[in-house]
């Protein structure tokens, strides 16, 4: 086996088991606390994930770095191989019982996005990628949408956890978004909304100021799904996530020139 193929076994074992924990404690009683802002939200079950996930990369790749958001990986400069974990990606909709969140795990080698598994526990859909091999969802071969005209489209969008204080809101975009394109949803998990550009559901994603681990997997899923990223300028998408666009391709420039205004 490739160690790309190893890699993506690893990950969708890691994804899978995550996933088990956030389905078994979906909608029962949870401990949460507060992080930057008194909407960002974590729980238990966020740390439990990370906890799983470190535990078993640590097991089976000691070498590899690791990124994962709750701080309880062991980021490296030096490792070719570095594993980017969103343990639970969506705890505002966990937190409320809202059944959309998901694991998400991308691996990058020599700083290149390589590997990308998101995984909907509640759904039992798996959405991965492996650089060059196609996107799939639960093994079968994703394709980006042909909606050519922003006015059919549906996008989706996010807001960042600092949306009540930062004058850069995104407010703007998603009003001209709204009067210009089919329909706009938000649906709070990044890493689920890509895999929905890479399986055609959505037309178009865009989201300011995420994080590493909300895109590592799903920037390429898209990408191997035939679909287009980038940060709002249209430049290749920052790997930090501070900005980033996604669509089928063919609304992308109409998306363009709403952002870049
Ligand atoms: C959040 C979700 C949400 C997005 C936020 C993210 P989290 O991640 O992806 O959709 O709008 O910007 O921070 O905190 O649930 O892992
Ligand atoms: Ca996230
Ligand atoms: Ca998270």
């Amino acid at each position: 086996m490739s160690e790309n193929r190893e890699i993506l076994a690893l990950a969708e074992r890691l994804a899978r088991e995550a996933g088990a924990i956030q389905k078994q404690r979906y909608a029962t009683p949870l401990e949460i606390r507060t992080k930057s802002s008194a909407t960002d939200l974590v729980t238990e079950v966020d740390r439990a994930c990370e906890e799983l996930i470190v535990a078993g990369l640590t097991a089976a790749r000691p070498d590899d770095a690791v990124l994962a958001e709750e701080g309880g990986g062991r980021d490296r400069a030096d490792a070719p191989w570095r594993w980017v974990v969103d343990p639970l990606d969506g705890t505002t909709n966990y937190a409320h019982a809202y059944p959309r969140f998901c694991v998400s795990i991308g691996v990058e080698h020599e700083g290149v996005r390589t590997v990308g598994v998101v995984y909907d526990p509640l759904l039992d859909e798996l959405f991965s990628a492996v650089r060059g091999e196609g996107a799939r969802m639960n093994g079968r071969l994703l394709s980006s949408s042909d909606v050519s005209e922003l006015g059919n489209a549906l996008v989706a969008t996010g807001f960042a956890y600092d949306v009540r204080r930062n004058p850069k809101d995104n407010l703007n975009h998603f009003i001209a978004f709204l009067r210009r394109s089919g329909a706009v949803r938000r649906d709070g998990s990044a890493a689920l909304d890509l895999c929905y550009v890479a399986a055609g559901r959505l037309d178009g994603f865009w989201e300011l100021r995420l994080h590493a681990w909300d895109v590592a997997a799903g920037l390429l899923i898209v990408e191997e799904a035939g679909g287009r990223t980038s940060d709002l300028n249209g430049n290749p998408p920052p790997g930090s996530g501070e900005e980033c666009l996604a669509s089928n391709g063919h609304i992308h420039d109409a998306m363009l020139e709403i952002l870049r205004s």
